[in-house]
């Protein structure tokens, strides 16, 4: 474990915030308010939100380097440079968003410090019986098309349900950076589809079985169901931008079902039949 904490002062602070607020370029700089961002919410249901936040912090953060690395799988499958550089700039969106998450973190009384767990830090599957482009595709997939659509479908959902407008205006930045991200998923699965020779398509349809069966587990393993906790606190929480269990897994399931397979098969890849034998 190794304590990841935003607002150090190193040789690189002055430039990190620069980059952060001024190269990935927002519409507006989000600054925390010096005001509380609370409501009359219940301590338990303020600590909740908090611990959720910090956990978002940790997850974000990891993301950063799923990205940093998927630039070269893109630049080897012959894509064109314009998603070498989205790519590029996708990893820095999910440094800020970590950043966005400690500062939330801050807003709701903690400090924007939590344990990263290293080992979850973990390469790329090289795919290394596969062509570049396959290799690039299934891991895009894995981490675009898969992992971003069903975060872009939660975080919408949490723009329902919080209302403090601070985290309201986090919660909306994350979501639009996540249509994006999800996007080039999609983006990229079409331009490399009709380029795949038959073997290569067969190749990325062998691997959806395992793929959809991984994304399902972990999204489900990250929701742990908040059966002890009362739900007016719940409630409180979610208004603090917590992503309670249970919609947040029927949403995942009517993504991967109604949104997710579908746009596979309609890609020509047999998404279908993989969900329905993925275990
Ligand atoms: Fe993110
Ligand atoms: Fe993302």
């Amino acid at each position: 474990m190794t304590p990841l904490r935003f607002g150090d002062d190193s040789a690189f602070a002055a430039e990190h915030r620069r980059l952060m607020r001024e190269a990935v370029r927002r519409s507006a700089p989000l600054e925390r308010p010096a005001e509380p961002v609370t409501s009359g919410q219940r301590p338990e249901a303020i600590g909740l939100a908090r611990e959720n936040w910090r956990a978002r912090m940790a997850h974000e953060h990891r993301s950063a380097a799923v990205f940093a690395e998927l630039v070269r799988f893109v630049m080897a499958a012959g894509a064109p440079p314009s998603f070498h550089s989205v790519m590029a700039r996708m990893a820095l969106d999910e440094l800020l968003h970590a950043e966005l998450c400690g500062e939330v973190v801050a807003a709701l009384g903690g400090a924007p410090e939590v344990e990263q767990d290293t080992s979850l830090i973990v390469p790329l599957p090289l795919h290394a019986d596969c062509t570049p482009l396959v290799a690039a595709a299934r891991n895009v997939l894995f981490a675009c098309c898969l992992s971003e659509t069903i975060s872009m479908a939660l975080l919408a959902a949490e723009l329902e349900r919080t209302n403090a407008p601070y985290i309201v205006d986090v919660v909306r930045q994350l979501a639009s950076d996540e249509v994006t991200h999800a996007r080039f998923g999609w983006e990229f699965l079409a331009w490399a589809a009709p380029r795949m020779e038959p073997h290569e398509r067969d190749q990325v349809d062998s691997y959806l079985p395992r793929a959809l069966a991984a994304i399902e587990r972990e999204m489900l393993a990250a929701m742990p169901m908040n059966r002890r906790v009362d739900p007016a606190v719940l409630r409180e929480a979610e208004q603090l931008g917590l992503s309670a269990s249970k919609p947040a897994r029927e949403l995942l399931s009517l993504t991967l079902t109604t949104v997710i397979v579908p746009r596979l098969d309609d890609l020509g890849f047999a998404a279908t039949p993989a969900w329905e034998r993925r275990g």
